[in-house]
C-alpha cells in the first residue's frame, strides 16, 4: 500500500479498501496498546487544528485526546475567531486561510452542519475549498454529505462484536423521528463504508426522506462488486427481519433547504409526526439478535428506546470510544 501521508479524508469512498482497512487495523493496535511508546511520540510537537463551526461533543474531545495521547496538541478554532470571508462580509479568503494554517499545523479537520449552510452540498464544497489550497491533511469531522471518522469507528465496532469480516452480515439503517433534524453525513458514510465491506444493506425511511441519489448509486455500485443486496424500505418494522445490525438515527427530508436557509423548526414538525419509527424491543425482535448502534448523541424516546439503547446489545459506547482510536490511526498514517 502506498503511504498515506498527506492525505485528505473527506469521505471513505475517496480511500481505498486496502487503506480503510490498514486504518481499521491500526486504530485496533492503538486501542490494545493504548500509551505504548511506539505510539505516543507520533505527533510530538505538532499542532492538529480543529475547526468548528457546529458544536460537539465526542469529535472535539476526541480529536484533543488523540493529539495528546500521540504527543502533540489539538487546537480549537472556529469562525468567529478568524475574521474569515462570507457571503455578507469582507474578510480573508480560504485561499489566504489555508495556506497561512498549513505553515503551522501538521493537519486541519473541519466540522459545518446544518444551519451552517444555505444548500446541500455547501459544506462538503467549503471541505474541499480548504483541501484544494492547504499543503496540510484536511479531514472532515462531520458535514453536510458524509462523516469518515463516525463511518470508522462504526465498522470498528462492528468488527469488534461480530468479526472482522463483515461480509454477509445484514445493516439496518433505519430513519428515526425525533427532535433533532440531522444531517445526512453519518448516514450517508455509514451505507457506503459498510456496503464496501460487503454487507448486506436495507435502507428504511418514511417517504419523502430520501437521501443523495448520487450516495445511493455509488451504495449500488458497492453492493454490486461485492455480491451484497441493497434495498429501500418505506415500512417502519419490515427491515428488522433479519439484521444483524440495527442503526437508527433521525436525517432531514430533501426539502429542509428550499427556503434558502435550513427549515428547522419545519423539519422537526414533520419528523415528530412519524411516531411508528422508533427503534424499539418489539422490533428489535424479529432481527438476529443485532446490535443496535448509533454516532450518538441519541434522541431517546424518540430515535430509539432507552430499553435498546441501553440495553445488552447496544454498543453505543464502544463506538463512541473508536472514535478516539480510528482518529489516532488517520493522525498517524495521514500527518506523521
Ligand atoms: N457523533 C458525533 O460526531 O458526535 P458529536 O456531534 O458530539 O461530535
Amino acid at each position: 500500500m502506498k503511504s498515506l501521508k498527506g492525505r485528505d479524508l473527506v469521505c471513505t469512498q475517496e480511500w481505498s479498501r486496502e487503506e480503510l482497512l490498514a486504518t481499521l487495523e491500526l486504530a485496533e493496535e492503538m486501542q490494545a496498546k493504548r500509551y505504548d511508546p511506539k505510539f505516543t511520540g507520533v505527533l510530538a510537537n505538532r499542532t492538529f487544528f480543529m475547526f468548528f463551526y457546529n458544536p460537539s461533543v465526542r469529535t472535539r474531545q476526541s480529536f484533543e485526546c488523540a493529539a495528546t495521547e500521540l504527543g502533540g496538541h489539538a487546537q480549537f478554532l472556529e469562525p468567529k475567531s478568524m475574521r474569515l470571508k462570507t457571503a455578507k462580509t469582507a474578510g480573508e479568503t480560504v485561499e489566504d486561510a489555508a495556506k497561512v494554517m498549513a505553515r503551522y499545523a501538521c493537519g486541519l479537520g473541519i466540522r459545518i452542519l446544518e444551519d451552517k449552510i444555505g444548500a446541500y452540498g455547501e459544506g462538503d464544497a467549503l471541505i474541499r475549498e480548504y483541501a484544494r489550497w492547504s499543503e496540510i491533511p484536511v479531514v472532515s469531522m462531520a458535514h453536510d454529505k458524509f462523516h469518515p471518522c463516525q463511518g470508522l469507528a462504526d465498522v470498528m465496532g462492528l468488527r469488534r462484536h461480530l468479526g472482522a469480516n463483515l461480509k454477509g452480515k445484514k445493516l439496518l439503517q433505519v430513519w428515526g423521528h425525533g427532535a433533532l433534524a440531522r444531517s445526512w453525513c453519518s448516514v450517508q458514510e455509514s451505507i457506503l463504508i459498510c456496503s464496501r465491506l460487503g454487507m448486506d444493506v436495507t435502507l428504511a425511511h418514511p417517504e419523502g426522506y430520501d437521501l443523495d441519489p448520487a450516495v445511493l448509486d455509488q451504495v449500488k455500485k458497492n453492493c454490486a462488486e461485492h455480491k451484497a443486496r441493497f434495498e429501500i424500505t418505506h415500512d417502519p418494522r419490515e427491515g428488522y427481519e433479519g439484521a444483524d445490525v440495527v442503526y437508527s438515527r433521525n436525517w432531514m427530508t430533501p426539502h429542509a433547504y428550499d427556503s434558502g436557509e435550513f427549515d428547522k423548526a419545519g423539519e422537526i414538525e414533520k419528523a415528530l409526526a412519524l411516531t411508528e419509527w422508533i427503534c424499539d424491543a418489539a422490533k428489535m425482535k424479529r432481527t438476529n439478535d443485532a446490535l443496535f448502534t448509533h454516532p450518538m448523541p441519541i434522541d431517546r424516546g424518540h430515535e430509539v428506546t432507552d430499553e435498546v439503547a441501553s440495553g445488552p446489545r447496544s454498543i453505543i459506547y464502544d463506538v463512541a470510544e473508536n472514535r478516539l482510536h480510528v482518529q489516532k490511526a488517520i493522525m498517524a498514517l495521514t500527518m506523521a
